[in-house]
């Protein structure tokens, strides 16, 4: 009986013997992490400085409460304006499993130590001044699920070994200085659900296996300089609703053929890239599609009618490309976009667009916010009926062939800021309802051929 409580006596004493040093390291870890934060305007650490405080009473840490009583488990001080660096302590509590220092103005380098952590599952660091490479020591944090780094000065590659993290959810490493290519090894990290890798200077081509990530829901990779062809991978996410590889240097054909396995995309953008071929019909088959933004490619042929049958389609971006229209048959396009009914912005600039303009342009959704067919070869007159899209804040139509009179109806596009008409041959009086659009802080009329004065009423715009 002695013996027992003896040996439970010596057990409890060497267990509290233990959490009493892990407490103390804990706290010491973390008196060091504030020993170099070297502003705190807010006074968010002010609870760190109180001694009868226990640490995990401290502001913006918490601690375990079971199995490992008072164990730091997260830290969590965003947007608190602190400044200074990382203490590489923080590796010293090995029961972190999150990291939160978001929004402040914290610099230096993101400390290799933390490869020892290996219970953390969220290291959120956006927006600081952090510099210096990504620690190829991260990927050994097996547990981490949300890794954002983004919004930084960091530089060098992504480390190879990201694949080791194939617990990741959500990988966010935007708007940072980093060059190098995608790590091939990408496509292991299986659970990915989301990944932003934008405004960097990554260069090499998209792994073709990223359809690998099956769970892939978002992929945002524009603002680099990638390049290549696009792999039929890319539309083979059955899980995607958002894609962007924008502002890149991919090129070729677009192998829309897998098209078919978009069942959840909303938005698509392929913009500003050397991009070719023609717009599939079947993009109709996209059925959630609210935006498509194929700007400033080399897309050519006609716009299919098909498009018109997305019942959500909000954004439709096609300027800049080589676009055809000429017959009433090529424009059939136009026609079908009327029952879009949330269509909001339809840019067809900058392409090889001649013929009539059909009516059917007054009768697109009471939505439309920015219509623009600037430099093409449009002729046909503005109709009336123009006047419906009180929420039209952009109406560019500058260098067509555009004829007769500017209708008065446009006096009611109340929310206008940008009317440009120059560089047409309309005629005809510039109608006094000009003056009604308050909002204009943008207008172009020169090179038509408007007769008569120029209404007094001018002088109240804001040219
Ligand atoms: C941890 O330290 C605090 C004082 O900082 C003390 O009150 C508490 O009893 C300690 N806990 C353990 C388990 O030693
Ligand atoms: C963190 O742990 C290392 C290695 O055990 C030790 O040398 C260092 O003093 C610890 N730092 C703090 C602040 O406790
Ligand atoms: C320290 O914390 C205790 C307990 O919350 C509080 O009563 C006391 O006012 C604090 N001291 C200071 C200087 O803030
Ligand atoms: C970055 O953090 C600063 C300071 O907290 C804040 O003012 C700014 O809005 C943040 N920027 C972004 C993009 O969140
Ligand atoms: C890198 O991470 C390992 C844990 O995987 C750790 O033991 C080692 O100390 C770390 N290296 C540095 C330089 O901190
Ligand atoms: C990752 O962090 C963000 C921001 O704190 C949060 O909204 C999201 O739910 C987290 N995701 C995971 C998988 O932890
Ligand atoms: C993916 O993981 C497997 C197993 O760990 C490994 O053999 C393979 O090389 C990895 N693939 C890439 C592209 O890194
Ligand atoms: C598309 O994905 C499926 C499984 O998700 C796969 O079987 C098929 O080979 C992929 N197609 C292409 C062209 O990659
Ligand atoms: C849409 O998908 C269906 C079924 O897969 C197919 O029969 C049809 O041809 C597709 N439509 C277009 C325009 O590609
Ligand atoms: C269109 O949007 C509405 C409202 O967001 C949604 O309920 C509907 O399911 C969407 N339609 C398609 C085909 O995705
Ligand atoms: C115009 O915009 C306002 C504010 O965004 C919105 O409430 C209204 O429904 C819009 N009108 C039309 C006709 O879309
Ligand atoms: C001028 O604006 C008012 C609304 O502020 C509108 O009722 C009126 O019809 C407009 N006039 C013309 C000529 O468009």
């Amino acid at each position: 009986m002695t013996r027992i409580l003896i040996f439970l006596l010596l057990c409890c004493k060497a267990a509290l013997a233990a959490m009493e040093s892990s407490n103390t390291s804990d706290q010491a870890a973390l008196v060091s992490f504030r020993s170099v934060i070297s502003d705190d305007p807010l006074g968010a650490l002010a609870s760190w400085r109180n001694q009868s405080l226990h640490h995990c009473q401290w502001a913006g840490v918490s601690c375990s409460n079971r199995q490992h009583p008072q164990r730091v488990t997260s830290l969590i001080l965003d947007s608190l304006m602190l400044t200074g660096t990382l203490s590489p302590s923080l590796a010293n509590l090995t029961f972190l499993q999150t990291i939160i220092l978001s929004n402040n103005y914290i610099s230096g380098i993101v400390p290799p130590e933390f490869g020892g952590l290996l219970r953390l599952q969220t290291l959120i660091l956006s927006n600081n001044s952090l510099s210096g490479e990504i620690p190829p020591n991260i990927t050994s944090c097996v547990s981490l699920q949300n890794l954002s780094l983004d919004t930084n000065m960091l530089i060098g590659e992504i480390p190879a070994e990201l694949g080791k993290l194939v617990n990741l959810v959500r990988l966010r490493l935007y708007a940072n200085k980093l060059t190098g290519v995608i790590p091939a090894s990408i496509v292991n990290i299986t659970s990915l659900v989301s990944l932003d890798l934008s405004e960097n200077s990554l260069q090499g081509e998209i792994p073709d296996t990223i359809d690998k990530l099956a769970n892939l829901g978002f992929l945002q990779l524009s603002i680099n300089s990638l390049s290549g062809k696009l792999s039929s991978t890319l539309f083979n996410f059955s899980f995607a609703y958002y894609i962007d590889v924008g502002m890149n240097q991919l090129y070729g054909e677009v192998p829309w053929n897998m098209g078919t396995n978009l069942p959840r995309m909303r938005r698509l953008y392929l913009y500003s890239n050397q991009l070719e071929g023609s717009i599939p019909k079947w993009l109709s088959n996209v059925s959630r599609l609210e935006r498509l933004g194929l700007e400033e490619n080399q897309f050519k042929g006609v716009v299919p009618a098909e498009l018109g049958m997305l019942p959500n389609l909000s954004w439709l971006a096609l300027g800049n490309n080589q676009l055809v229209a000429q017959t009433t048959s090529d424009w059939a396009f136009l026609d079908a976009l009327t029952n879009c009914s949330n269509l909001q912005i339809l840019e067809l600039s900058d392409n090889l667009f001649k013929g009539l303009l059909p009516s059917s342009i007054a009768n697109l959704s009471t939505q439309m916010q920015w219509l623009s067919m600037e430099n093409n070869q449009i002729a046909g007159s503005i109709p009336e009926e123009m006047g419906r899209y009180i929420n039209l804040t952009v109406l560019l139509m500058h260098n067509n062939l555009v004829t007769g009179s500017i209708p008065s109806s446009i006096g009611r596009l109340q929310s206008l800021h940008r009317l440009s008409l120059s560089g047409n041959k309309f005629s005809g009086e510039i109608p006094s309802s000009l003056g009604n659009l308050t909002q204009l802080n943008e207008l172009s009329l020169g090179g038509n051929g408007f007769e008569g004065s120029i209404p007094g009423v001018w002088v109240t715009l804001r040219i």
